[in-house]
């Protein structure tokens, strides 16, 4: 039994610590990469407790290794101090053996208790009433008591439930599975993907290769019928000049001939005319 003083340290302690718990369950995390929803409010039977876990998707608490038990023990130290009552995930499907050995269960995953962290004399199923488990604020270090499960108000502890911690790993391993041809995929596709690129490149140079000789050829030949046409320009230009000089002549010589023929044609009737200009003037003399 403690002392009076040191238990009231105690009860001080519980309630300083109560009023951080404040009554509402909190998340916590163990060293060993657990998580665990706890609440310190002293209002739950076995059975509440167990509901309150079971509304989060949770279960009770289920110890099944020595080094759970362990890292779980250092976590509830730095809230509660020495030790405290909560409701564990244990009973022993109110059995009415009084036998210290007889089977307990863990009433999620419904498997068989093999590790245990019982107080001296537990679990003792005192007037064969006894059946839940939970750690004992009675003793030090959280050890376990059996007690009843209706009537006793504790605190309890969740944790993820097993089906849903079973199922995480079945997802990691298919993710792990899936991941490894999927890294294959994808370096498969940034192979192709950058073959592609590399072929497309190379096109592209080809096309633009091309273009140029293309462009070079259209010039060649614009050049060359520039040329041609210029020089066929030339030709029918020299043409047209020498048929307009020939045209030329001939009109000059027309013209010679027309003015030759007039100086003729004048000449010949100025004598003429001589001729009868002396005709009239004879007859007018007459
Ligand atoms: C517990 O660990 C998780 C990461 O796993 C973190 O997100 C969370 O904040 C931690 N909670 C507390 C109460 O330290």
């Amino acid at each position: 039994m403690p002392t009076g003083r040191s238990f009231n340290f105690g009860s001080l302690l519980i309630v300083t610590l109560l009023a951080i718990v404040g009554g509402v369950p909190q998340w916590y995390n163990s060293t060993d990469g657990r998580q665990y929803l706890i609440d310190g409010d002293r209002k739950y039977n076995w059975f509440e407790a167990r509901h309150e876990c079971a509304r989060r998707n949770l279960q009770l608490v289920e110890i099944e290794t020595k080094e759970k038990n362990e890292a779980l023990l250092a976590v509830l130290k730095p809230i509660f101090g020495n030790s405290y009552n909560l409701w564990l995930g244990a009973m022993d499907e109110y059995s009415r053996d009084k036998n210290f050995e007889r089977p307990f269960y863990w009433s999620s995953s419904g498997k068989p208790m093999t590790f245990s962290y019982w107080s001296d004399n537990n679990p003792d199923n005192h007037k064969e009433d006894e059946h839940c488990v939970h750690t004992w604020a009675s003793k030090s270090n959280y050890l376990w008591n059996d007690n009843r499960c209706d009537h006793q108000r504790f605190g309890f502890i969740c944790e993820d439930h097993y089906l849903h911690a079973e199922q995480q790993k079945m997802l990691s391993e298919k993710v792990q599975k899936l991941r490894q041809p999927n890294a294959k995929l994808f370096e498969e596709y940034h192979l192709q993907q950058k073959e592609y690129s590399e072929k497309l490149s190379s096109l592209l140079a080809e096309n633009e290769a091309g273009e140029m000789e293309f462009k070079e050829v259209l010039h060649n030949i614009y050049t060359k019928l520039e040329f041609d046409i210029s020089h066929a320009l030339a030709q029918h230009q020299r043409e047209v000049n020498s048929l307009v000089e020939n045209r030329n002549e001939a009109v000059h010589k027309r013209n010679a001939e027309l003015r030759t023929f007039n100086e003729e044609m004048s000449k010949k009737f100025s004598k003429e005319l001589e001729a009868a200009k002396i005709v009239y003037d004879d007859v007018l003399t007459v």
